[in-house]
């Protein structure tokens, strides 16, 4: 098969779709990888990297897409990409089609066949492609969190560490899931008190278990919410609802009770946030202040460390991708229930069941 891999145009996107291991594994199965030049330059892969492993070099984004019969990418396709989609071509990447009509509808315009990592699902209902990027955002969390908790950037000036002969920093986790986890054991390595929250029994349980002592679990509740907000001095908002909008834990009025300076990182954002004030940042200016409380709620969090995450990434894609290249889409698809999930829009059609409450069964618009 012809694979090609296009340099991510999205504003401030350094992935790439695949790294050079990944094009080794697919050479060597004798199928052909076409890789735009300077793709992987923001993940730290020179194109030199990928020719030694065997891939093409092209130097336009349109050669890409015209010469590939799958095109595999990290970012759903923006604008100055529909045209360039061909009808047929497997597109395998990042889409979030429910929350784009636009988008939706030029890719039923394309005919392509659209196969979105955020819905490839395991048995037990987990999502594999999304798991390594809530990873990323989990851990980044403490990270940003800490450095924002200093006073230059209006933080409330405390070392999550603490000294020895003074008591370490507070950091209060809602949610004990993907991220949430991963923002506690970060802070707990740094040595600060954890806090985590959730309303699933069996996820406390689980960190119960398997954190050290000073992360303590507690029922997620407004009260035990209402009491923590004033303690803590870093707030980390990890919660999900499954396919709908985070649930506001912490409300407007909340703010005035906390100290100034204190730091919440709403991980959630891209879900609409779990705080009343939450409201999309990016890299360029990834924090604002309501209350004296600082605000970090950037959306696409693991843009920001390409080379980790873009190896997350394809840890996780590169068995899918095979497969596909080996069977192509129709087999693979229906010999792999987690990857038929995947399926989005099949050459001008929804065929994935919540895409089609969202938006109905758009139609293409030309024959
Ligand atoms: N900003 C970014 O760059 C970025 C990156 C990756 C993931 N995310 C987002 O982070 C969020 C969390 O992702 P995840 O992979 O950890 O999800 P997950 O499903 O693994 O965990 C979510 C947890 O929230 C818990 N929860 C639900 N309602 C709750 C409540 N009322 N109180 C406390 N906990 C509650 C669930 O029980 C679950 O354990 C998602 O919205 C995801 O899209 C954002």
């Amino acid at each position: 098969m012809e694979i090609g891999i296009p340099k991510e145009i999205k504003n401030n996107e350094s992935r790439v779709g695949m790294t050079p291991a990944g094009v080794l594994e697919l050479t060597h199965r004798g199928h052909t990888v076409f890789v735009q030049s300077g793709a992987g330059l923001g993940s730290g892969f020179p194109d030199e990297e990928y020719k030694k492993v065997g891939a093409r070099i092209l130097d336009t984004i349109g050669q890409v897409y015209s010469m590939s019969e799958m095109i595999v990418k990290v970012k759903e396709p923006i604008k100055e990409e529909y045209g360039m989609v061909q009808k047929g071509q497997v597109i395998f990447t990042y889409f979030h089609f429910a929350s784009s009509e636009r988008l939706t509808q030029a890719m039923i315009d394309s005919r392509a066949v659209c196969l979105a990592y955020e819905t490839v699902e395991d048995e037990d209902g987990s999502l594999p492609l999304l798991t390594p990027m809530s990873e990323v955002a989990g851990r980044m969390a403490i990270q940003q969190g800490a450095k924002y908790l200093e006073k230059p950037v209006k933080g409330r000036g405390v070392l999550l560490g603490g000294v020895p002969g003074v008591p370490p920093g507070r950091v209060l986790v809602l949610g004990a899931g993907t991220v949430g986890i991963q923002a506690a054991k970060m802070a707990a390595g740094l040595g600060a008190h954890v806090t985590i929250l959730d309303v699933n029994m069996k996820r406390l349980r689980y960190v119960n278990d398997v954190m050290p002592s000073h992360v303590v679990t507690e029922f997620s509740s407004e009260y035990n919410i209402r009491k923590h907000v004033r303690s803590h001095d870093l707030i980390v908002g990890g919660v999900l609802l499954k396919g709908g909008k985070a649930p506001k834990l912490i409300t407007r009025d909340m703010l005035k009770t906390m100290r100034p300076g204190t730091v919440i990182v709403d991980v959630a954002v891209d879900q609409g946030g779990c705080v009343e004030t939450t409201r999309p940042t990016t890299h360029e200016n990834p924090t604002y202040l309501i209350d004296d409380v600082v605000h970090y709620c950037v959306a696409n969090m693991p843009g920001a460390v390409p080379y980790t995450s873009t190896m997350a990434l394809t840890n996780v894609t590169l068995p899918y991708v095979l497969s596909l290249a080996d069977k192509g889409w129709e087999r693979a698809c229906r010999e792999d229930a987690s990857l038929q999930k995947g399926l989005n829009i099949v050459k001008g059609e929804i065929v994935y069941e919540e895409l089609l409450e969202a938006f109905g069964p758009l139609k293409a618009a030309t024959a």
